[in-house]
């Protein structure tokens, strides 16, 4: 069999310096655990466009097509944003996202317990939380036509559309259930049909879709602004939240801060199985670029190593190697290891980005 493929698009901003150390991690595999992965390596965002004058080329695409696994860092910045929209660095992953139809975007938000204290929320409040969140990915206001600038008589108007066929609804709604049965079985669907048809629709279809095939599942629905309050006030009330692509934007990044760092969050977005049976998988950390922090040593690259995890865990099949490097980030952490997002703590040891990378591949030596 041949080795699994991986693309490893670093991106912009602290994208490269976070890559770098999931790139230990990748070697690690290769020479402790006999799995050698068959990395190449390509531009996204503004780097893509500085080198091409495209966030994304046709050939990246191509291989990101062909790949077992994209793996990104992340992408943008303040260089770019006189870009034209067109060429906007974000507009490299919303190409990867659409073209390669991952529908399905699955963002975590797990409380470390040794940073219950960080959150902004009293520590009884995130201790122990364990949530996941389904955000559909390729379609709603993101990509729905008409959209754009327009003129109408003397002023100009700007259009977005909110559109979601109900295939569309059904097999997200499919994979929040699926994922509910490996874990609390149960899911909350949000959005805001007291507004919205398409909230309408979205209700109606997640609720079919129930009844027809996941009646074991437990099921609510809640208003999509209820949602996020009921996420500051008690998260733990949750096990899966399925939501469109915009409202699950916004209260990913929420539920993201529950937990103390934009900086542990990963995420993986998967589409159809391929022919080898693997979904099309894109993996990649919640936060941003950070362009206030590039280049420092200060980024903390968890939520890229814990996207890696993912990519073991949904995309190979290696459930156990992931729990494994689930455990080296846990241990890190316990050890006092903190990053300057994490820093503050009595007694915590500051590290640089490169150090917590070593720090994880240390964890993984001491596993075997
Ligand atoms: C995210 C980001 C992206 C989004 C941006 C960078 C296009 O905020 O992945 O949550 O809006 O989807
Ligand atoms: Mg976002």
């Amino acid at each position: 069999m041949s080795n699994p493929s991986l693309l490893i698009l670093p991106g912009d901003g602290i994208g490269p310096e976070v890559m770098a150390e999931v790139r230990k991690i990748i070697d690690w595999y290769g020479a402790k655990r006999d799995v050698t992965f068959d990395v190449s390596e390509g531009l996204v965002g503004g780097c893509s466009y500085d080198a091409h004058g495209t966030p994304l080329t046709d050939e990246t695409m191509d291989k990101a097509q062909s790949v077992d696994a994209v793996l990104l860092g992340a992408v943008g910045g303040p260089k770019y944003d006189s870009l034209d929209f067109s060429v906007k660095p974000e507009r490299g992953l919303l190409r990867l996202r659409k073209e390669m139809d991952l529908y399905a975007n699955l963002r975590p938000a797990q409380c470390f317990d040794a940073l219950a204290d960080f959150s902004s929320l009293k520590k009884d409040v995130v201790a122990g939380l364990d949530i996941m969140i389904v955000r559909e990915l390729t379609s709603g206001i993101y990509f729905g036509e008409p959209r754009g600038i327009i003129k109408e008589g003397n002023e100009r108007v700007g259009i977005n559309t909110q559109r979601y066929t109900e295939s569309e609804i059904a097999r997200v709604a499919r994979s929040a259930f699926e994922l509910a049965r490996k874990r609390g079985n149960k899911v909350c669907s949000m959005e805001k049909a007291n507004v919205m048809e398409s909230g309408i629709l979205w209700r109606d279809v997640v609720t079919e879709v129930h009844q027809a095939e996941y009646p074991d599942v437990e099921l609510s629905h809640m208003y999509a602004d209820a949602g996020a309050m009921q996420l500051c006030r008690w998260p733990k009330q949750f096990d899966v939240i399925v939501t469109d692509n915009l409202f699950g934007d916004l209260l990913s990044d929420a539920a993201a801060m529950l937990t103390g760092s934009l900086g542990m969050l990963p995420s993986a977005s998967l589409g159809a199985p391929m022919e080898n049976g693997r979904p099309k998988a894109l993996y990649e950390p919640v936060h941003g670029s950070a362009p206030d922090i590039a280049g420092q040593g200060k980024a903390n690259p968890i939520a890229c190593v814990l996207s890696f995890a993912m990519a073991l865990r949904y995309s190979f099949d290696m459930g156990a190697e992931a729990d494994r490097l689930e455990k080296a980030v846990e241990d890190v952490l316990a050890d006092g290891l903190r990053t300057a997002d994490l820093l503050g703590e009595e007694g915590a040891t500051p590290v640089s980005t490169s150090e917590m990378g070593d720090a994880i591949v240390a964890k993984l030596d001491s596993s075997l």
